[in-house]
């Protein structure tokens, strides 16, 4: 057992930790931080905890690898926050993502910004809880592939946080047509057009 191994420090035994640099070899450092080093090399040169690290990166590298190809996905409410890093990661597994949210401006900085990145999505202006623009946004993913793969409805709303029965009747109202209706309407909306296979 190595000493890294007695002390149980996980730190000195990362990647560009001293310890690790003069057991493994600097020249194997580079390749491992790609996760490239063939698995027989990496049964002799790591240790347990090494390993396991190795192959939960090396399968999230080669997983991620466009598993998303070919697919159609529409996020609603992605133009930032939690919408937007999951249209970035489908677009990055290969799909082409549809982007929307209330505003054009919102829309059209994210869109540049995902394209910027070599990314394949497009953008439209929805509002989730307005008809009109829903039936927009089913047009506009419906013009890529002529189907829709996936659909995220992260777009909701939350107008008062405090007290239950300090709530209105309007805000109630607005939390059950956003979050409630309008979500379900969507779905309605969207999943006629994706393929049976899912
Ligand atoms: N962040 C949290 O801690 C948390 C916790 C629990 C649940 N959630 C839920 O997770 C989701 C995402 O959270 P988040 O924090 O990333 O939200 P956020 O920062 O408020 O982002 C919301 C996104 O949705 C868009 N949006 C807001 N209202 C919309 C509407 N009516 N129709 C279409 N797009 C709309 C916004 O852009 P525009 O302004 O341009 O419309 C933006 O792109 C939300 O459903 C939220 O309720 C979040």
């Amino acid at each position: 057992m190595t000493k890294a191994e007695n002390t149980g420090d996980a730190g000195e035994r990362a990647p560009n930790s001293r310890v690790f640099k003069e057991e493994v070899g600097d020249e194997k450092i580079r390749p491992l931080e790609k996760g490239y080093i063939p698995i027989e090399q990496s049964l002799k040169t790591l240790n347990r905890r090494e390993l396991a690290i190795k192959l939960t990166s090396s399968a999230n590298v080669l997983d991620r690898k466009k598993i998303h190809s070919g697919k159609v996905v529409v996020v609603t409410g992605s133009t930032y926050g939690i919408g937007l890093a999951i249209a970035r990661r489908f677009a990055e597994d290969g799909a082409h993502v549809l982007l929307s949210s209330r505003l054009q401006k919102n829309v059209d900085v994210a869109v540049k910004q995902l394209q910027e990145e070599g990314l394949s999505v497009t953008g439209i202006v929805c509002h989730v809880g307005n008809r009109e623009d829903r039936k927009r946004l089913l047009t506009k993913a419906l013009e890529h592939q002529g189907k829709v793969d996936i659909l995220i409805c992260n777009a909701a709303v939350n107008p008062f946080v405090g007290p239950l029965m300090e709530t209105t009747e309007e805000m109630w109202e607005k939390v059950f047509h956003v979050n409630v209706i309008a979500t379900f309407l969507m779905i309605k909306l969207l999943v006629p057009h994706m393929p049976k296979e899912g």
